[in-house]
């Protein structure tokens, strides 16, 4: 596994089937070979620039949080629901880890080398181009549906329970910085 994605996703030890982890890091060590971003600029630049430069949520912090969120709401599932709603953990952190693998691809370096989406980000949202990366490395289609449907995509779909998890993970962390009620 290569260290540059280890450190960046200290997680990935969170998946119990050595393939399975060592696909799932692939994914991202062929997503960072491929973007204009490096791996110092996800722990550096906002998760989003709707709060302005200045948030100190990074890219990392936020994708890094929706795989703890997600670990910890599949357990609590599995502890608690008597097996009637099983949570396969390796899949759920695997699909957590990837959702967003590919918005390395949807950016482009502008003329003042600021990084903006580009032409293959607006034809192919992350969900698209993370499924085209996953499936490249032989990641199993449980975990393309999760990388496929996390976002308002997969709105239109059925999602299965880890799919929900990850979705509702990832967009708990992120409504309330768009539209939370302030008084
Ligand atoms: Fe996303």
């Amino acid at each position: 596994m290569n260290n540059t994605v280890l450190s960046l996703w200290p997680e990935l030890e969170w998946i119990n089937d050595p393939q399975l982890r060592e696909k799932t890091a692939r994914v991202w060590e062929i997503a960072l070979e491929r973007s204009v971003l490096t791996a110092e600029d996800l722990s550096h630049i906002p998760f989003t620039l709707l709060c302005g430069p200045d948030l100190k949520v990074t890219f990392m912090d936020h994708k890094r949080s929706v795989v703890h969120i997600a670990r910890a709401a599949g357990e609590t599932v599995n502890g608690m629901y008597h097996g009637e709603l099983p949570v396969n953990m390796d899949v759920l952190i695997s699909g957590a880890i990837l959702a967003d693998v590919g918005k390395m691809l949807e950016y482009e370096l502008d003329a003042s080398g600021k990084a903006v989406q580009g032409k293959y980000g607006k034809y192919l949202r992350h969900p698209f181009s993370g499924v085209s990366l996953a499936e490249e490395c032989g990641l199993p289609p449980e975990v393309c549906h999760i990388i496929a449907t996390h976002a308002g995509e997969g709105n239109l779909v059925k999602r299965t329970t880890e799919a929900f998890i990850v979705h509702h993970a990832d967009f708990m962390t992120f409504l309330p910085f768009k539209e939370r009620l302030v008084v």
